[in-house]
């Protein structure tokens, strides 16, 4: 018998049925399961699974949700409660931006740049960063989430044989090359684009279109000329996450919040 008490339903896509729940001393925890439409699919079990290996595994990381467990199919994290950036942005959207604005995103995006540099390091490319896939822990702890088309590992792939991925990422913030070919994309400049994508689209308020329709990003300053690099359709040219982190490390101990 399952020690969980559903409290909500935070989310129902059409893969993952994703709720809150508390535990028998009134913890509360998400759970992720398999929505009832794919029980017997095994691309959505494969992809929980790595999702639920990936948090165990690296767990040293703080930038992603800490794991619980996985048992039974369903994988149970950390509740994130403050929000997606997502949700952040549409509200400053309607609301209007405050002069604070891009420093916040700022913070936001160094500290994504320092997970993935982690992730890296552990051989590990998420391949679908956007704004709706990092959640705020506190004010200025954003945390990756949804790893399912993460690939982990040396083998380069995010499903074994005999399954392909077809379709890989989100339009706006997905790498050209992911679009191209999600089974040859599994280079961490995939990342660099998502990363970029992600912070245009929160300063700028609108997703990223194609190159030639894509305003200048933040122009004259060292952030808006990384963030164009970053978006570049070769792979070669965007730059490495260390030249994000050098300059935002430096901007924004700078200012002030
Ligand atoms: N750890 C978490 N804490 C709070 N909300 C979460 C958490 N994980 C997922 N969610 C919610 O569920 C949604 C879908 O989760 P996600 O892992 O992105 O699944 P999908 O593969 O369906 O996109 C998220 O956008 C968020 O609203
Ligand atoms: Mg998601």
């Amino acid at each position: 018998m399952t020690p969980w008490r559903e409290e909500a339903v935070l989310a129902e896509g059409p893969l993952f049925r994703v709720s809150l729940a508390s535990d028998e001393s009134g913890c509360r925890w998400v759970l992720k399961a398999r929505a009832a439409d794919v029980r017997d699919d095994p691309v959505s079990a494969l992809r929980l699974e790595k999702e639920a290996r990936i948090l165990c595994g690296q767990s040293h990381i703080s930038g992603i949700p800490r794991f619980h467990s996985f048992a039974d199919g369903v994988l149970v994290m950390e509740w994130l409660q403050c929000g997606s950036l997502l949700e952040r942005a549409e509200k400053v959207a309607c609301e209007g931006r405050s002069v604070a604005w891009p420093t916040r995103v700022a913070r936001w995006v160094l500290a994504l740049s320092q997970t993935l540099q982690e992730l890296h390091a552990e051989g590990i490319v998420h391949r679908d960063v956007k704004p709706a896939n990092v959640l705020l822990r506190v004010e200025y702890e954003p945390a990756l989430i949804d790893f399912g088309v993460a690939v982990d590992g040396p083998a380069g792939r995010s499903l074994p044989r005999p399954w392909r991925e077809d379709a890989v990422g989100t339009p706006g913030y997905a790498a050209p090359e992911l679009r191209a070919d999600p089974e040859a994309a599994v280079d961490p400049a995939i990342d660099v684009y998502g990363l970029s994508a992600t912070a245009y689209a929160l300063l700028h308020l609108r997703r990223p279109g194609h190159e030639s329709e894509r305003s200048a990003p933040v122009p004259n300053s060292g952030f808006g000329t990384l963030l164009a690099r970053g978006l570049s359709p070769s792979p070669q040219d965007r730059p490495p996450l260390q030249a994000f982190i050098d300059e935002l490390s430096a901007s924004v101990g700078q200012r002030t919040v």
